[in-house]
This record gives C-alpha cells, sequence and structure tokens, in this order.
C-alpha cells in the first residue's frame, strides 16, 4: 500500500481516527501533547488580521449549536486564529492544547477549511442550530491534524434548470460543500428546461423562459406528467446573496450559460434566437421533458450580440474574484438544424469552416475571446474540443476521460468529472427499491475509488488536471429531498477523492472510510440531510413504478 496519513493510519495509528470519522481524511493527525480543550462561557475566540470572516463564521455555526457566545479574546487562550506565510493558502494546522485551540491557515480559505475540522471534532450536535440541552459540555479531543488539500478545483455541479432549487436551498447546499471542504459551485442556470437568472435587459428570458406549463415526471420512458406549471429563478439580487454567501465559505461560483445546444427555453422567449428558417420558432415553448432537442441557437451575428448582452450582466453578478472561470456548455448540441438551414450553410461559407462542428467551434472560439478580453477564462463541457479548441479555455471532461486527457495533453486546463464515475443523478444501487433509476450503478464504494487523474497520463499534462467535479442533473430530482438522496452519502466519498492524499484506487481502504462514516452518518442526521441509508431508500424515499433510465455494465472511461 502506498504511503498515506502518518499518524491517521485508520485504527491502528495513535489516534481513533475511526472514532473522530473525520471526513475527508487529513494529511496527519497526532495525539496533542495536552488536551481535550473544554469549550465553554468563557471560551474566547480570537481572530488575527485576515481571519475576521472565518470568526464570524465560527460564531455564526458553533455559536448556534453550543448557546456559547465566543466572546472576542485577545489572542491568549480559547479558539485562536491565524495566518501562517510558511502554508500553501488552503492548508492548515489545527493544534488542540489544554489552554487552547491554535488554527492557523495559509490564507483565509485554510483557515476556514480548519473551521471545518474544528466543528467536526465536536461531534454530530455541532451541527445543529440550537443547542440540545442547556449547559451540556463540549471538548476538543486532543489531537493536532495538519492536513492540505490534494487538488484546488474540488467542485460540485447543481443542475437548477430541469428542477428548480430555491435560493435557501441553494445556500443550503453551500453550507453543505463548505462542510466537505468543497471549494466550487458550478451553477448550470440555464438549459431547455428553464432559464433561471435574471438578466434586465432580456426581462423575457425570466417572464417567458424560467416557466414550462408541465413536467414530465420520471425520466422520458414515463407516460406519467406533472400538469402544474412549474419554474422560478433568482433575481439579480439573489444571485449577488449567492456569490457573497459562497465567498465567505471561500467557493468560487462557475456560473454556466449554455450556449449552442441546451437553449430552447431561450429560444422559447427570444424565437429570433432559434434557426427560423428550420421551424417555427414562435411556436416553441420551455421544453417539459428530458433528453437533447434539436433546437439550437441560431449561428448570427445577433445572436452573438445577444449572449454578449447576457454575459455582459453575468460578469457584473459573478466578479471575477470568487468567478474566473465563466463555463458556456457546448456540450450535446445536434447539427441537424444547421444542416438544414440556408443561413447557417451560408454562414459555414463566409466563415471558412468545413462543416457544421466548425460553426459550434465558431460561437466557443467567439465567446473565449470575448471573456478573455475582460479577464476571464472560458470553461466548457468536453465537446468543445471538436472543432479546435482556442488558447486558454478549460475543458470539463464528461463523457469519460478521453476529453480530459485530449485536452491536458495539449496544454488545456481540465477538471474530471466523468459520466461513468461522479455523476450523482445515477442510481447508487442495483436494486429494485431505487427512485426512478437512471443511469448506471455506482455505489459509495465506487465514488471512492474514482481516481480523477487518468493512469498513465504524462507529468506535464497531469499538472493541468484542476481536479474534479461532482455532477448533480436533475431531470428526476424534483426537489430538495430528491436532490439531498442523490448527493449523499456520495458526495462524502467524493470530497475525500478531491481532498485527500488517498492512494492508488485499488489500495483505497474503503472499509475504513466506511467505518468513519458512522460518524458521518450522525452530522448529516443533525443537519438534515435526507441521505440514502446505507441499507437502502426508505419508503418514503421510494418511487414505486416511475420509470427512470437505467444503464447497464461499468463503461470505460476512456
Ligand atoms: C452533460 O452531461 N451533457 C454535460
Amino acid at each position: 500500500m502506498a504511503p498515506r496519513n502518518t499518524g491517521h493510519t485508520d485504527d491502528t495509528g495513535p489516534v481513533d481516527t475511526a472514532a473522530l470519522g473525520l471526513i475527508p481524511a487529513p494529511r496527519t493527525v497526532t495525539p496533542a501533547p495536552s488536551g481535550p480543550y473544554p469549550l465553554g462561557h468563557a471560551t474566547p475566540l480570537s481572530a488575527a488580521p485576515g481571519t475576521e470572516g472565518v470568526a464570524r463564521w465560527l460564531r455564526t455555526t458553533l455559536g448556534a449549536a453550543t448557546g456559547l457566545p465566543l466572546a472576542e479574546g485577545t489572542g491568549e487562550g480559547g479558539i485562536v486564529l491565524a495566518l501562517d506565510g510558511e502554508l500553501a493558502p488552503e492548508a492548515y494546522r489545527l493544534a488542540v492544547g489544554a489552554d487552547a485551540v491554535r488554527l492557523t491557515g495559509g490564507s483565509a480559505a485554510g483557515v476556514f477549511r480548519g473551521a471545518q475540522t474544528l466543528r467536526q471534532l465536536l461531534g454530530p450536535d455541532a451541527f445543529r442550530r440550537a443547542p440540545l440541552a442547556a449547559g451540556r459540555a463540549w471538548e476538543v479531543p486532543a489531537v493536532v491534524v495538519e492536513d492540505e488539500p490534494r487538488f484546488g478545483w474540488r467542485g460540485m455541479m447543481l443542475d437548477v434548470s430541469r428542477h428548480f432549487l430555491p435560493k435557501e436551498d441553494v445556500l443550503r447546499y453551500l453550507d453543505l460543500l463548505a462542510a466537505h471542504k468543497l471549494n466550487v459551485f458550478h451553477f448550470h442556470l440555464t438549459d431547455d428546461q428553464g432559464w433561471r437568472i435574471e438578466i434586465k435587459r432580456y426581462p423575457r428570458l425570466t417572464e417567458v423562459g424560467s416557466w414550462r406549463s408541465r413536467t414530465k415526471y420520471g425520466h422520458r420512458a414515463s407516460e406519467l406528467w406533472d400538469e402544474t406549471p412549474y419554474g422560478g429563478f433568482y433575481t439579480q439580487d439573489d444571485i449577488r446573496e449567492i456569490v457573497a454567501y459562497a465567498a465567505e465559505r471561500h467557493i468560487r461560483v462557475v456560473p454556466e450559460i449554455d450556449i449552442p445546444g441546451h437553449s430552447q427555453a431561450a429560444i422559447s422567449a427570444y424565437p429570433e434566437l432559434g434557426n427560423a428558417d428550420v421551424v417555427d420558432t414562435t411556436a416553441l415553448t420551455v421544453w417539459d421533458t428530458w433528453g437533447v432537442t434539436p433546437n439550437v441557437l441560431a449561428p448570427t451575428d445577433a445572436t452573438l450580440r445577444f449572449y454578449e448582452g447576457v454575459l455582459e450582466e453575468v460578469l457584473e453578478l459573478f466578479p471575477a474574484e470568487t468567478s474566473p472561470f465563466v463555463h458556456m456548455g457546448g456540450d450535446e448540441c445536434p447539427k441537424d438544424q444547421w444542416k438544414e438551414s440556408p443561413l447557417a450553410q451560408a454562414r459555414i461559407a463566409e466563415l471558412g469552416v468545413k462543416d457544421e462542428d466548425g460553426l459550434q467551434s465558431w460561437f466557443i472560439r467567439h465567446f473565449d475571446a470575448w471573456l478573455t478580453e475582460r479577464g476571464r477564462r472560458l470553461i466548457g463541457w468536453d465537446e468543445i474540443l471538436e472543432g479546435g479548441l482556442a488558447e486558454g479555455a478549460a475543458v470539463s471532461s464528461w463523457r469519460g476521460y478521453g476529453g480530459g486527457i485530449a485536452a491536458a495533453e495539449a496544454g488545456h486546463d481540465v477538471v474530471m468529472c466523468p459520466e461513468q464515475q461522479v455523476y450523482l443523478d445515477h442510481r447508487q444501487d442495483g436494486g429494485p427499491d431505487e427512485p426512478m433509476p437512471i443511469g448506471y450503478v455506482r455505489s459509495l464504494e465506487d465514488v471512492y475509488r474514482f481516481e480523477p487523474v487518468p493512469p498513465g497520463l504524462g507529468e506535464e499534462a497531469a499538472r493541468h488536471i484542476l481536479g474534479t467535479q461532482a455532477n448533480v442533473w436533475t431531470e428526476v430530482m424534483q426537489n430538495r429531498a430528491r436532490v439531498d438522496y442523490q448527493v449523499f452519502p456520495r458526495l462524502a466519498a467524493f470530497a475525500e477523492v478531491a481532498w485527500s492524499a488517498l492512494p492508488a484506487p485499488a489500495d483505497r481502504d474503503f472499509a475504513a472510510f466506511d467505518a468513519r462514516m458512522s460518524a458521518h452518518y450522525a452530522r448529516l442526521d443533525a443537519l438534515g440531510v435526507d441521505y440514502r441509508p446505507p441499507a437502502g431508500p426508505y419508503p418514503r424515499q421510494q418511487r414505486p413504478g416511475i420509470l427512470g433510465f437505467p444503464r447497464e455494465g461499468a463503461p470505460p472511461l476512456v
């Protein structure tokens, strides 16, 4: 077995790591020379310059859970936060002693990651919003934790188009990401089934494009419909709040505006965006079922100008410091309408590109240059490699490792999120009780054994793997409880893959991880997360008879 986690050798080391149940596993956990530290009414909380935001977060969350004031300290005793320039930005050191808990980090982000560890060390009730009883004793166990992440991009993508998650639920998800030391929230804001971000200059995007008259209940094969008109969107102030809330948790937000496919909601609001010489785009509506629609954007200058207008507002809402990347989609764009459209064919001739793939590439290259001029970077799904990818763009490798390998070898940065492994909409078990089962069977253990860096990738190319991301597509997740069920507990395994220094997949100690999960399930319970229980779904979590779209086997990643 490859060396790992000195002092954190799962059950055999000097610290009982199963009992602590830290997830994701830190680099090292060693016994502290003194301790534990008792937390009480007199415990002060001191924040050295640069760590005030973390102190505010600790007072809000631990203060609520414990009922303790955590009053302003002087740097002596109690909980002491400080920066340590010797550490990497997201690295931290948490040293418990009988007199103090000293938490230092390479930056405020590192201190914040360490604050998550501190909360885990206090036990599951530290995840509640009010104390269960007055005057209970709290203590931080006598350990020293030294820790840093493996990857700088540890993300989750949430599709709020297929089903809309109200703002409160998005904020809650940011808390859940933070609790797992994840640092990227990829916000899939637009798709065929709904446009979810207010754009002031194009009000019909939300007036028309955020609503559909009915919704397929189950996957495509299901004959059931929910006939209730459905929709919702985030106002610009909602977006500002979400972005600020994420920033306080040191989470970057990647907004996604999907082009040139997955755009039927936009076309239904502004029919001139579609291929009006092929279909009557004025008759199109926000899509009410699932799959890939043929209704894609028309390759016109007017379409480019329209989306530049959208992006001008997007860039204002998602500032460069916390949103260096903007995702432009680029996935699953059927070329049928462009093949039939005289206008699209004339465009191909005029641009001198080879075929319809060239049009797709023209769209993406245009916005790559446009974003670059404004100090941002484009990221897109791996189809953006087709037809040639502009320099500087990054790739979300979703169809397997292949796109990511090609991109990394060509010098592009890559986020690994292959559907075969980390699409959390895919079912967690092959049994008949999984609700609306879709995709491949991907258990907690399967996710735990996912490796973001493809084996055999050269060192130079491997440096371009920025990290990894779990993707949550919500066609059959009608509400927050369904999202919770699909995401948890697997996001805990994913977080460990993204953060911890795990050995090669076959050598990973899943039994030890699973033992730590006992403590973690108690935290998720305290947080009110409606996860899939290890023994299978509760009756209320099942959806008997509602058809999904299960796929068989375990296809290769390359
Ligand atoms: C995708 O799953 N269409 C990126």
